[in-house]
């Protein structure tokens, strides 16, 4: 196994530093909780293995030591009642249960097929979808070190 957790970390924490002091310039406020959102950049560039070429134990160690806690924030600064804490199941639903982890889980919320079913959506619970499109999916995409994440990456469709 190759050692690069402790790379990784010290990215983490180069990225947290990095967010306090661009923190006034980074933050932007979510209308559904008042609260604000930060947009951090950690991006993949900074570990030394690339998401896409880590084995699937180091998608694990990477999955819980650096996207999770960073995810964390994300969702407890959009809305701390519904995410007080983020765990493997938020995302991996059924998939965490049967260690498989693999990607969309039928367990989250199913979105839309259609852009019409999509526009009801956005007027039901527009800052949700926001959230999802502004902070969720673009995170996403830089912490796996890929140009976009689509929200079918991680949702089904219905
Ligand atoms: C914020 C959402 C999120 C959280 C929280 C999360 N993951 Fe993931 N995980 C993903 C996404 C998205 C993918 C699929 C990436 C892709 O498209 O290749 C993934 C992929 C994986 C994979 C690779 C699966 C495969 O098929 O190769 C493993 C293993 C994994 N996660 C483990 C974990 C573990 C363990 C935890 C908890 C410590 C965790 N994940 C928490 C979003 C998350
Ligand atoms: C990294 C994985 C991931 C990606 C990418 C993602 N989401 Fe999500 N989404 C989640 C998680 C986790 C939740 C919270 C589920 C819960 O409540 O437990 C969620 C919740 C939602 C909800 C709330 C559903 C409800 O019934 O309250 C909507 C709507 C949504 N996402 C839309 C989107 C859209 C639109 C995109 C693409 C722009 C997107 N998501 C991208 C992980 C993701």
């Amino acid at each position: 196994m190759r050692n690069y957790s402790k790379s990784v970390r010290a990215a983490f924490i180069a990225g947290g530093l990095s967010l306090l002091l661009l923190s006034g310039s980074l933050i932007t406020t979510n209308a559904h909780s008042s609260l604000p959102v930060a947009l951090v950049h950690v991006t993949q560039a900074d570990s030394a293995v690339p998401y896409t070429a880590m084995g699937h134990t180091e998608k694990k160690e990477y999955m819980r030591d650096v996207l999770t806690p960073r995810f964390g924030q994300m969702f407890m600064a959009f809305d701390a009642k519904r995410f007080p804490q983020m765990k493997c199941v938020t995302c991996h639903g059924n998939g965490a249960r049967t260690s498989e982890f693999k990607m969309p889980d039928e367990k989250l919320p199913k979105l839309p097929k259609s852009d019409a079913g999509m526009k009801k959506l956005e007027v039901k619970i527009p800052a949700m979808v926001k959230f999802m499109r502004d902070s969720v999916a673009p995170l996403t995409a830089q912490m796996l070190g890929m140009k976009e994440y689509k929200c079918e990456g991680c949702h089904m469709l219905k």
